[in-house]
């Protein structure tokens, strides 16, 4: 079977680039782009005649790359919306792992994985790097749940193994053991055979594992070649605490035990300083930025434009459930919003000159890229962009849903407006079309 798709396709080939075309898409029956043409050519035309599958997006329908979440708590969408009263680490304790233990139960955890792999995908959510729960059988359904529902993703089994960092009743009961169901979930997840599915290696963070086990989990990568995921120089107390325990910063630590890799990807990251940006470039790790999140438990704002600057690579985070808000859509909004934050500070009785960061705001353009070609680029997967060569993870959003808060106005609105409103303004309501490896979900 072929599909090709007619539309206005806007997307952001880099961070200050938006490309706005009239095309015909056309993918091959492994998903893959073969052709972007022009809608007027001739072989645009030819294009639509031939696929077995023809759409053609209505006017006002806009068709964009698919959005890539660089960072969910998977077991945190029952908490999604509550309990950010509290710091992260009594938010751990006092909410989280309480929850994260109750996947001991797969049946449980097959309840909620059928409930949020679909609910993202309805967001526009075609690539998902998720935290599971430490538990085995949990993380594998978690895959099989992204494989039934045709999302994109990588699917980490958490480990977590230090007496302090972690309650008795939920973690790992030695390095040794959480190492050896970490590659027990990699086998488990790779033997399901998903072209859309990837095991990947999940230290919580520094504070909730032993030396140990991140030497561990460092030797099973260097091993596996999987990728690596953790948490990293999230907050004051997470850089304190790495600094107690290991005498060094939290990037430095990571890359000690071997876990500051090519496509490791670091959530938050908002504490990294000039040096540690340089590491992490060298390294090839990227970081997901979790603007919302960063708001409630991070005690700063991360210098997306200083990192971009540094040759880091950056994606967006939901960070479900520390950040209340799952579609990727609105988080572009919120890191516009917070880089603006960042930019201009927020104590009003500081000076307009000693108040904020200068040069630190991102608009819709960036933040876009950040949500499909720079998260893609941290993964290294060949998607984000609507380009020959790449797979099709798309969607198309509707800019005139009645009842919705799009519209486009002759005369007032050009594309690049219009871009602008889709971003920050679109809702899964206005999602129309969720395409992932050529097929519509
Ligand atoms: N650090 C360790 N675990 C977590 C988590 O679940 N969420 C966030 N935001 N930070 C963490
Ligand atoms: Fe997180």
């Amino acid at each position: 079977m072929t599909l090709a798709v007619s539309g206005t396709l806007m997307q952001t080939p880099a961070p200050d680039r938006l490309v706005v075309i009239d095309a015909v898409v056309e993918v091959d029956r492994a998903g893959t782009i073969a052709a972007v043409h022009d809608r007027a050519s001739v072989a645009g035309r030819h294009a639509l005649d031939a696929a077995t599958e023809r759409v053609d997006l209505d006017p006002g329908t806009f068709l964009m790359p698919g959005l890539v979440d660089l960072h969910i708590h998977a077991p945190q969408w029952p908490q999604l919306g509550t309990g950010l009263d509290l710091p992260l680490e009594r938010w751990l304790f006092d909410y989280t792992f309480p929850l994260e233990a109750r996947y001991v139960d797969t049946a449980f955890a097959t309840t909620v994985w059928d409930d949020l792999v679909p609910s993202l995908l309805s967001m526009g959510t075609t690539t998902a790097v998720y935290y599971s729960s430490n538990h085995l059988e949990a993380t594998t359904a978690l895959a099989q749940a992204c494989a039934r529902h045709g999302q994109r993703a990588l699917v980490g089994r958490v480990a977590m193994d230090h007496p302090e960092g972690t309650p008795e009743w939920y973690r790992d009961a030695t390095a040794t053991e959480g190492v050896e169901a970490s590659a027990a979930s990699i086998e488990a997840v790779a033997a399901l055979g998903s072209p859309l599915v990837e095991p990947i290696i999940t230290p919580r963070f520094t504070p909730a594992c032993t030396g140990a086990l991140l030497e561990g989990l460092g030797e099973l990568a260097a091993a596996t070649s999987v990728r690596v995921q953790t948490h990293c120089a999230e907050s004051d107390w997470h850089c304190g605490y790495a600094l107690d325990r290991f005498g060094a910063g939290d990037p430095a630590v990571l890359d000690r035990f071997g876990l500051m890799r090519p496509h490791t990807v670091l959530a938050h990251s908002d504490h990294l300083t000039a040096d540690e940006m340089t590491l992490v470039a060298g390294r090839g790790a990227g970081v997901a930025h979790c603007p919302l999140s960063n708001a409630y438990f991070a005690n700063a704002v991360f210098g997306a434009r200083r990192a971009l600057g540094a040759g880091v690579g950056v994606g967006l985070g939901s960070d479900i459930a520390g950040g209340a808000r799952p579609g990727l859509l609105g988080v572009c909004q919120d890191a516009v919003t917070v880089s603006r934050m960042l930019e201009d500070g927020v104590d009003p009785s500081l000076g307009p000159s000693e108040r904020g960061v200068p040069k630190s705001r991102i608009d819709t353009v960036t933040a876009f890229w950040l949500a499909t070609a720079g998260g893609a680029a941290v993964l290294d997967l060949p998607v984000g962009l609507i380009e020959p060569g790449r797979q099709f993870d798309a969607i198309a959003v509707r800019a005139d849903r009645p009842g919705g808060a799009i519209r486009l106005w002759d005369d007032i609105d050009d594309e690049a407006r219009a871009f602008e409103k889709l971003v920050r303004l679109a809702t899964a309501d206005d999602i129309s079309h969720v395409w992932v490896n050529g097929l519509c979900r």
